[in-house]
C-alpha cells in the first residue's frame, strides 16, 4: 500500500469518525438485515480485526436488534474492566451459556457472592503455595517427556494440542484438586471440546434450542456435561470419604470454607460449580497457550535456538525448578508473546448496567461491550508490526513501555484471572521441561487454523514431530 493511499483511508475512517460522533453512534461496518450475525458466523476473528480497521477504536454492531460495541483502544479496555467495572457486569449471552456447564462458579457469579467464593479460594493461589506445586509440574512433564522419546525414535507424530491438554489437566487435577485424572483424560478433553464448540455455536445463534428438549445433538451436549459431573462428583465424594488428614489444596479449602456470618459451608451445588469451573479454567487456558508457543517456535527455529540456549545457560543438565522460573527471561517472553498473538481467552464480554459514553460514542443501558485480546493485541497504535512474532518485545526494558492495559491475556481489574501465576509458573516449566529435549517439527501439510469458541483452540489440532536434541 502507498503512503497516498494509506493517508485517503486514514481520512475516510476520520470522516467516518467525525459524522458517526456527531449522532453519538460509533461507526458501524456494513451489515444486512439480521446486522452483523452472519459475518461473524463466517470469520468472527477477521471481523473483529476488520471492524477496527474500518471503524477506529470503537465499533457499533448489531447482533438482530442487540447493539453490541467492540472497544480496542487499551483506555477503553480499562474504562470497562477497571475504572467504571461496576456499570459492566457479565449478564451476556456468552456467560448465559457458560453456567449452563459452570453453573455459577467464580468465573461466573456476580455480586456477593462472587467476593466470598473469590475471598475463600484466593489464599489458594498464593505464590509460596503455587511454588509448592513446581515439581509435580516438573514429574508430571518428564513423564510427558518419556512417552515422546519412542515416538522420536520412529519419527512419529503428536498432537501437541491434545498433549498439551491432557499434561495441564493431569497437573490441574494433582495440584488443586490432588486428584489422579490421568484415566478420565480422553473423555474430559472430548467432553470439553464439545461444550466450548456448543457454547459458541449458541452464542452466534439466534435461536437456541432449551437443553431439555431431547435432540440428538442436545443429548451430545448432556452427555458432555454428566461425563464432567461425573469427574467431579467422585473428587468430591472421594474427599468426603477420607479419614485423617486432608490434603493441604484447594479442594479442602473450598469445603472447609464457613460463610463468616451464618457459619454455614458450601451447598453440594455451590461446589461443584467451584470444583468444575477451576478444573475447566485451569487447564484448558494454558494447554492452548503451551500449543500455540510450540506452534510459533516451529515456524521460527531461530528464537527456538534462543530458547534452547537459555535453557542450558539457566539448567545446565538438571531439571527445572520453580526458583528457575525468574531466571528464565527469554522463556518467558517467547510465551508472552505467543499469548499476544493467540491470547487463549481471546474475547471479554460484558453488559453494560447503566448508559455510557466512550470516547464521545453512547453505549445504551442494557447493550453488549467486547474487549478482545485478539484485537488489541494487533493495534497498530500501540505494537510495532503487531502481526509479527517478536519475543523480544517483552524483555524487560522495552516491556516497561507496553500501555498497561495494550496486553491483558489474562484480564484486568477485579475480575483478572485467579490463575495467573499459576498459569505463568506452569507454562514456563513445561516449555523449559519439554524444549530442554526436543524440538518440534510441524507436519507439512496439516492445517493449523485458530478456532475461536469460547477459548482460542486450534481447530484440527496441531500435528508435530518431537525431534530429540542430538
Ligand atoms: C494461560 C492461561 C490462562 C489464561 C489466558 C486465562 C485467562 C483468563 C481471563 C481473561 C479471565 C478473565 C475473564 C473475564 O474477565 O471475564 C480469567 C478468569 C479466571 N481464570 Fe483464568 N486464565 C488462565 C489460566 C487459569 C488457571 C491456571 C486457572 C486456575 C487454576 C484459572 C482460573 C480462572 C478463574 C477461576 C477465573 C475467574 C476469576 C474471577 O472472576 O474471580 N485460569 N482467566
Amino acid at each position: 500500500m502507498n503512503a497516498g493511499s494509506y493517508i485517503d483511508k486514514n481520512r475516510v475512517l476520520r470522516f467516518a469518525q467525525w459524522h458517526a460522533r456527531a449522532s453519538g453512534k460509533a461507526p458501524a461496518p456494513p451489515s444486512n438485515a439480521l446486522g452483523h450475525l452472519g459475518q461473524m458466523q463466517n470469520d468472527q476473528l477477521g471481523f473483529f480485526l476488520r471492524a477496527r480497521e474500518q471503524c477506529g477504536d470503537v465499533a457499533r454492531f448489531r447482533f438482530i436488534l442487540l447493539p453490541v460495541h467492540l472497544l480496542a483502544h487499551p483506555e477503553h479496555v480499562r474504562r470497562v474492566l477497571v475504572d467504571e467495572h461496576r456499570n459492566y457486569d457479565k449478564q451476556t449471552k456468552g456467560f448465559n451459556v457458560l453456567r449452563l456447564v459452570l453453573g455459577n462458579g467464580l468465573l461466573t457469579a456476580e455480586g456477593e457472592l462472587w467476593r466470598r467464593q473469590r475471598r475463600i479460594a484466593q489464599p489458594a493461589f498464593h505464590r509460596e503455595r503455587i511454588a509448592a506445586f513446581g515439581e509435580r509440574m516438573v514429574l508430571a512433564a518428564e513423564d510427558t517427556v518419556r512417552s515422546w522419546i519412542p515416538i522420536a525414535e520412529r519419527s512419529g507424530t503428536i498432537d501437541i494440542a491434545s498433549e498439551m491438554m491432557r499434561l495441564t489437566l493431569r497437573i490441574a487435577g494433582e495440584t488443586l484438586l490432588s486428584t489422579d485424572v490421568t484415566g478420565d483424560a480422553a473423555s474430559v478433553g472430548q467432553a470439553v471440546s464439545l461444550l466450548l464448540t456448543e457454547a459458541n455455536v449458541r452464542i452466534l445463534h439466534p435461536i437456541e434450542v432449551p437443553l431439555n428438549i431431547p435432540t440428538p445433538h442436545n443429548r451430545r451436549v448432556l452427555s458432555a456435561l454428566s461425563t464432567l459431573e461425573s469427574v467431579v462428583r467422585k473428587m468430591i465424594e472421594e474427599r468426603r470419604k477420607m479419614t485423617g488428614q486432608r490434603p493441604n489444596d484447594l479442594l479442602t479449602m473450598l469445603m472447609e470454607a464457613r460463610d463468616e456470618e451464618t457459619g454455614e459451608s458450601m451447598t453440594d451445588q455451590q461446589l461443584r460449580d467451584e470444583v468444575l469451573t477451576i478444573f475447566l479454567a485451569g487447564h484448558e487456558t494454558t494447554a492452548n497457550a503451551l500449543a500455540w508457543t510450540f506452534y510459533l517456535l516451529s515456524l521460527h527455529p531461530g528464537v527456538a535456538r534462543r530458547v534452547e540456549k537459555e535453557i542450558v545457560d539457566v539448567l545446565g543438565n538438571r531439571l527445572p525448578e520453580v526458583g528457575d522460573v525468574n531466571k528464565l527471561v527469554y522463556t518467558t517472553a517467547v510465551l508472552k508473546e505467543s499469548m499476544r498473538l493467540y491470547p487463549p481467552a481471546w474475547i471479554i464480554g460484558r453488559r453494560a448496567v447503566n448508559d455510557d459514553v466512550v470516547d464521545g460514542y453512547e453505549i445504551p443501558a442494557d447493550s453488549i461491550v467486547f474487549a478482545s485480546p485478539w484485537v488489541t493485541h494487533r493495534h497498530p497504535g500501540f505494537w510495532q508490526n503487531p502481526e509479527g512474532f517478536d519475543p523480544d518485545r517483552f524483555l524487560p526494558e522495552r516491556a516497561a513501555t507496553i500501555h498497561r492495559t495494550a496486553y491483558f491475556p489474562f484480564g484486568a481489574g477485579p475480575r483478572i484471572c485467579i490463575g495467573q501465576g499459576f498459569a505463568m509458573i506452569e507454562a514456563v516449566l513445561l516449555l523449559a521441561t519439554l524444549c530442554r529435549k526436543f524440538r518440534i517439527d510441524l507436519v507439512p501439510g496439516h492445517p493449523v487454523v485458530p478456532q475461536p469458541s469460547i477459548t482460542l483452540r486450534p481447530r484440527y489440532g496441531i500435528k508435530a514431530r518431537p525431534i530429540l536434541h542430538t
